[in-house]
């Protein structure tokens, strides 16, 4: 009974976007691209609605949402920004809003605590999609949206991959093609370092790589676990959803380099992931299926976009049981590439 509805943003636009903020408005949930993933929307304000997104999701209560804006004006009404940070968070919304960043602040009492999984802080982002911000534009309100896939696997890139995750139990899918980034947002936490300077935090890799975000303001080094919390802190997640198993198939996936030499198990049906479909591990004669994320080019952007459609596509062909994932180099946009991977390879519980 979920509705697809197929939406072209330069003839039907309007329209559409008010029809959608009605069902937001009346406490359902609505499925809507952003440049990076699909995402599962509620209004931000109603507690009800915010709830069945965790429902939904079967997402477990402490992992907050991201609060989606129309605009960066619409930041104050959300979150207070401390006056050290104003000059930095206006500079970073300057340069990347509308876009793939999320900035996690200290929040506002608007945003209930069941959006934010009870944390005085608030993650929020301007999509340069024009139907997340037309829909957010429609409702008047922040609009509370994660990755409209079921909690912990492949984030949907497609109305098609939203409607294996979620169909049936959500009303509707904004349906407007392939996302254009493939990964989901870089977020960020604005602070001060060590030396009282404005600094961020990078709580998760994605689109917007690191050069681009330096040209702004200084990362600052992750926190270093304190004496005596051990190995568990630094496995610990920053952003509490970051958990080591995540974006994951539900097949086993290996991560391998490309230059490696891969010694199959008898009797088990291997998939590869390529990067360019060239190295010496695609060679191999072993796979019952290769595809690669960047055929021929071997192109970051190119493998960013079509990395979890790739992952889907492997997990769901019949004749592989095991998928092996080529590494890519860790610059750039191959850092979010390779940080997805390592997740999807995790070891589950
Ligand atoms: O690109 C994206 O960010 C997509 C699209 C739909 O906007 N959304 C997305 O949402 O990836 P989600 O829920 O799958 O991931 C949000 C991440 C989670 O890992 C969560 O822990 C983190 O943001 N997060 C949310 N609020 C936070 C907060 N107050 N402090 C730290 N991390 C936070
Ligand atoms: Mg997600």
């Amino acid at each position: 009974e979920t509705q697809v509805i197929e939406v072209d943003p330069l003839e039907d636009g309007r329209k559409v976007y008010q029809q959608a903020a009605a069902v937001l408005a009346e406490g359902e949930l609505v499925a809507l691209p952003t440049e990076t993933v699909y995402g599962l929307g509620a209004d931000a304000y109603n507690c009800d609605a915010v709830a069945q997104v965790f429902a939904a999701k079967e997402r477990p209560s402490f992992d907050p949402l991201i609060l989606h804006l129309a605009n960066a004006r619409q930041l104050d009404e959300v979150c207070t920004v401390p006056e050290e940070l104003k000059e930095t968070v206006e500079k970073l919304a300057q340069e990347f809003w509308p876009g793939p960043m999320t900035l996690v602040l200290p929040k506002k009492d608007v945003v209930p605590d069941i959006a934010t999984s009870g944390l005085p802080t608030v993650a929020v982002r301007v999509s340069a999609h024009p139907v997340m911000r037309g829909v957010c534009k429609a409702l008047g309100r922040p609009v509370a949206a994660p990755s409209a896939n079921r909690f912990g696997h492949i984030s949907p890139t497609s109305a098609g991959a939203v409607l294996k995750e979620l169909g049936g139990r959500i009303p509707w899918i904004l349906d407007a093609g392939a996302c254009s980034e493939g990964l989901e947002s870089t977020i960020l936490r604005p602070m001060l370092d060590e030396k009282g300077k404005p600094a961020v935090e990078l709580l998760r890799e994605g689109p917007l790589v690191r050069d681009r975000i330096r040209k702004v303001v200084r990362i600052a080094k992750p926190r270093k676990p304190r004496a005596g919390e051990g190995e568990e802190a630094e496995a610990a997640p920053n952003a509490p959803g970051q958990l080591p198993s995540h974006y994951a198939p539900t097949k086993p996936l290996l991560l391998w380099d490309a230059k490696e030499e891969f010694t199959p198990e008898e009797g088990v049906a291997y998939g590869l992931i390529s990067y360019q479909g060239d190295s010496p591990l695609s060679m191999q004669e072993c796979w019952a299926n290769t595809i690669s994320l960047s055929p021929g080019s071997g192109r970051l952007a190119e493998a960013a976009v079509r990395l979890f459609a790739v992952m889907r596509q492997m997990d769901e062909d019949e004749d592989v049981q095991v998928i092996v994932a080529e590494k890519v180099a860790e610059t750039g946009l191959g850092c979010a590439i390779m940080d997805r991977l390592r997740r999807a390879s995790a070891a589950r519980g």
